[in-house]
């Protein structure tokens, strides 16, 4: 599809050659640049419920390598790769400044980008992530996933994955099926690729009190992976970061509850940046 294409429910879709593979960005919307990236083991599909909801807003929303549509590259690779995918992604599309997004590890991803680009932000929206880094027995954990999905498939891990995301909270069984559908076509090398550079990243808690752009922080009361209470700390040590807790949502809140998360965006963007 050509990236002049008229908005559809695909929106404007773009394989982008960037370092050793094709990657799938697809565009909705005109306005201030806003680019969303995915947690994991998901894909872009996971922010269907952001699609024609924020206004001003030009939507840029990656596959991550060996994800969604976009092809895999061997394992390992770190996050900082992952963030220069985001930045090399911005240069294709001539894009300076972006209001940056990413939940979970889209967000671990974020901290990398800040790190490295403080003068591309525009903002930060940091959705059911925090900053710190793996502890031991999670390290671990990631590993025995990985030598799983390379020895049985991606297939065999998709219930126990899907059940990690909808325990303890209801969650529209529409969503659950698109839960199922994103970790199952996840690529072996995309599920490898990304524990490993999760299990390797280091404590961002340390770029937290140097992060000048406006941040909003945004977390399901009924995350238990991210949980709220470590977003209020991660809320403290962002200078005049806002928090908003979503009641009833869990680690996948703006894929479950997009209308409450979307109201919190259309606020903060209101309050802190005059659309360009
Ligand atoms: C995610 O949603 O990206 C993952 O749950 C992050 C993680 O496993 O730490």
């Amino acid at each position: 599809m050509s990236p002049e294409a008229p908005s559809d429910p695909e929106g404007r879709v773009r394989r982008l050659q960037i370092g050793d593979g094709e990657l799938v960005v697809a565009e909705h919307g005109t306005g201030t640049p806003c680019l969303l990236v995915h947690g994991f083991p998901f894909d872009r599909r996971m922010w269907r419920g952001q699609i024609d909801a924020l206004p001003g807003l030009r939507l840029i929303l990656p596959d991550l390598r060996g994800h969604g549509e976009s092809e895999p590259t061997p394992p390992p690779y770190t996050l900082v790769d992952l963030a220069e995918d985001l930045r090399q992604i911005l240069d294709h599309l001539a894009i300076e400044q972006v209001i940056l997004g990413g939940l979970s590890m889209g967000g671990y991803i974020a901290f990398a980008f800040a790190a490295r680009y403080p003068e591309r932000l525009r903002a930060l929206l940091l959705l059911d992530t925090h900053p710190k880094a793996d502890p031991l027995e999670i390290r671990q954990g990631r590993a025995e996933t990985a030598a799983r999905a390379r020895k049985q498939g991606v297939a065999a891990l998709v219930p126990e994955l899907t059940e990690r995301f909808v325990k303890g909270h209801d969650i529209e069984p529409d969503k659950v099926a698109l839960i199922r559908q994103m970790i199952a076509s996840t690529s072996v090398e995309g599920m490898v690729g990304s524990l490993t550079a999760m299990a390797a990243r280091p404590d961002s808690t340390p770029i937290l009190a140097s992060i000048t752009c406006p941040t909003l922080i945004v977390v399901g009361s009924e995350d238990q992976i991210t949980p709220p209470a470590m977003a209020r700390e991660m809320q403290a040590a962002i200078p005049g970061a806002e928090l908003v807790e979503i009641p009833g949502a869990g680690h996948l809140a703006p894929l479950e509850a997009p209308a409450p998360v979307n109201a919190a965006i259309r606020r903060f963007i209101a309050a802190n940046l005059t659309q360009s």
